[in-house]
């Protein structure tokens, strides 16, 4: 068997997706990679704690120069940005050329960008009135949401829905779903010498 590919993921709140690939790895959708470390730019992010429960190692990144030692010294191959809400600086995505991944909540190229994030990006969905909204997973290269896309899927906007109430059906019906996939895919692909 291969080895497994060492990932990292990075958060800044809640950490539902993180949960997605966590237990995505406990259910065996994930088995070419694993996560070795999560990531988090705010000390009181919910997250950690959800690494913590499950015996993850966590980490509060002080400067982005020092996090790129950090991850290259434990031998990441693969960069899971999970509910990340801070634009990387080119220097740390030319770091990690081809090995960072990011959900973003809409259909990119809709709704992304600097400045759309979060509950925003459903707050100008509804403002624009769109029907159909979703979930994008793409690379992440020095273009804010502007890197290749791997997956995408459509999820309906229904009359009344508010931002928070868009936010978790989108959540659950695509984010939660392709992020895990997407995260086996890449891995199996860094795995296999293809990435
Ligand atoms: C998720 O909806 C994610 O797609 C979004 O932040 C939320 C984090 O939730 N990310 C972005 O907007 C990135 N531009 P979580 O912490 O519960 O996973």
């Amino acid at each position: 068997m291969l080895k497994k590919t060492k990932v990292a993921v990075m958060v800044s709140g809640g950490g539902t997706n993180l949960q997605a690939i966590i237990d995505a790895q406990k259910s065996g959708i994930i088995t070419s990679g694993e996560i070795a470390l999560v990531v988090s730019n705010k000390a009181d992010a919910y997250a950690l704690q959800r690494a913590a429960d499950n015996g993850i190692a966590t980490y509060v990144m002080t400067s982005e120069e020092v996090l790129i030692e950090k991850l290259q010294s434990e031998g990441i191959e693969l960069v899971v940005l999970a509910g990340f809400l801070k634009i990387l600086s080119p220097a740390f995505t030319r770091a990690f050329e081809n090995r960072i991944i990011n959900i973003h909540p809409s259909l990119i190229p809709s709704f992304c960008g600097k400045g759309a994030y979060g509950l925003h990006v459903h707050e100008m969905a509804l403002e624009y009135g769109v029907k159909v909204t979703g979930a994008t997973v793409h690379f992440v290269n020095e273009i804010p949401d502007g890197g290749a896309i791997i997956y995408q899927k459509a999820v309906d906007i229904l009359d009344g829905d508010t931002p928070e109430v868009l936010q978790k059906r989108v959540m659950e019906q695509a984010e939660w779903v392709l992020l895990p996939r997407a995260v086996e895919e890449i891995s199996a692909k860094i795995g296999r010498g293809e990435l």
